[in-house]
């Protein structure tokens, strides 16, 4: 290097406090980009970025400080990862039918038939959005239950329990809200029920016509249900996914109780890169079965709902809502459904408030009557859901 500036003098520094705070982390960036300088003329991609590694540096120092442990159970650490690929690839589809789509009575079907037919690839992007919605269900499902079986909600992580909980009702009311927007028969009559429900509770005619627009399912309810989808739920999603994520890096990944006391534990994977280069593995092959149910498995639009005719038969909501459905129809006697309401409010009030409730957990101990009460849940959700499909089919 012969006199003058060297490359990396010719880097203008940072010269605020903040940024000041940063500059033992920029070396390794800054010798890349001050070696390209040096090699180059014109404008250069890399260089520029070196140049700015003060602002990239902390968030990928952030990002590599938590671990991951690694032990037999770890590939349920996967899931919480599956949940968000496939709400990422929601925004995205979500955001291409809107293009077409059209949310009023006269012409919701029709767009959804020129998505179908005409717009190249619409009938893809339809059916992705219909299957990533209910893979999105499932592993949010696998993700819930399988923190729930680790007690990955225990102390100090009782409120990324508590902010997963409100993702999974935002995950639902996503699917109740989007059921209705093709504006099909099926669609019709099941949001016609689901949302007739809560009339059962004292009071609870002001949700229904909060959710109808009125006292009938009509284009008023299909307004209401486009924005609650693409403007509502989506926005107060957004702000609880950043805080579950946020909280998640800040708190690193829990380890089964008992776990690093018995030697369990191999060894921890940083998250930046190792571990996310993993997720991405798990994201490729959640892709590649999407794409396979989305081509070989294509969602029927069935016929435009016609709000006079009478309801056809086998009228039933989506899967994830089958053990609710399932509960009301065995609960058809006098005051049933507010005692279906009822146990369906107390057992999800005592869901989402788990952390507080196990408090051997919360001292590291074992909490058999948790894993138990668990294990009850699922199997109820699971006969439930399968007696619906022993009656109606899939
Ligand atoms: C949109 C829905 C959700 C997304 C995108 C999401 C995403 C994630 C991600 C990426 C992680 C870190 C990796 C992992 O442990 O799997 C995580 C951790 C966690 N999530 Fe969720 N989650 C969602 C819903 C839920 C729900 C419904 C619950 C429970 C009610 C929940 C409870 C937790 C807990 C307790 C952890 C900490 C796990 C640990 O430390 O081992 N999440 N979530």
């Amino acid at each position: 290097m012969k006199g003058g500036l060297t490359g990396m003098d010719r880097i203008s520094k940072p010269t605020n406090a903040d940024s000041e705070a940063f500059m033992p982390q920029q070396s390794r960036m800054q010798s890349i980009a001050s070696a390209i300088d040096e090699t180059t003329s014109g404008f250069n991609l890399m260089k520029w970025l070196g140049e700015r590694s003060y602002v990239f540096e902390p968030i990928v120092h952030f990002l590599s400080k938590k671990a991951v442990p690694q032990h037999r159970i770890s590939i349920w650490y996967y899931f919480g990862g599956l949940t968000l690929f496939f709400f990422v690839i929601q925004i995205v589809t979500g955001l291409l039918l809107l293009l077409y789509y059209k949310p009023t009575e006269q012409e919701a079907f029709s767009s959804f038939l020129y998505i179908q037919k005409e717009v190249p690839y619409g009938w893809l992007i339809r059916q992705i959005h219909s299957w990533s919605a209910n893979l999105m269900v499932l592993m949010l499902f696998i993700h819930m239950f399988s923190t729930f079986f680790m007690k990955a909600y225990r102390k100090p992580r009782e409120l990324m329990w508590i902010t997963g909980f409100v993702l999974c009702l935002l995950t639902l009311g996503f699917g109740f809200t989007g059921y209705l927007l093709p504006w099909n028969e099926l669609a019709f009559f099941a949001t016609q029920i689901g949302t007739e429900v809560p009339k059962a509770a004292p009071g609870g005619e002001v949700i229904v016509e909060l959710l109808r627009g009125g006292e009938d399912v009509t284009g008023a309810t299909l307004t209401r249900m486009f924005s609650f989808h693409v403007v509502l739920i989506p926005g107060i999603t957004l702000l609880v996914l950043s805080a579950h994520l946020l909280l998640m890096q800040i708190l690193g990944t829990s380890v089964p109780i008992g776990y690093k006391e018995q030697g369990l534990v191999k060894g921890y994977d940083p998250f930046f890169p190792n571990f996310l280069m993993k997720d991405l593995i798990g994201w490729m092959i959640g892709f590649a079965l999407l794409l396979y149910l989305a081509v070989n498995l294509p969602w029927e639009l069935g016929v435009k709902a016609d709000p006079l005719a009478p309801a056809p038969q086998g009228i039933k909501p989506e899967w994830y809502f089958w053990a609710q459905f399932q509960l009301l129809k065995d609960f058809k006697f006098p005051g049933g459904e507010l005692t279906a309401i009822i146990m369906f409010t107390i057992g999800g009030v005592a869901w989402a408030l788990v952390p507080f409730i196990d408090r051997q957990s919360a001292r590291e101990e074992k909490s058999p009557a948790f894993t138990i009460a668990g294990v009850l849940v699922l199997v109820f959700m699971l006969v439930e859901s399968y007696r619906v499909y022993l009656e109606y089919g899939f």
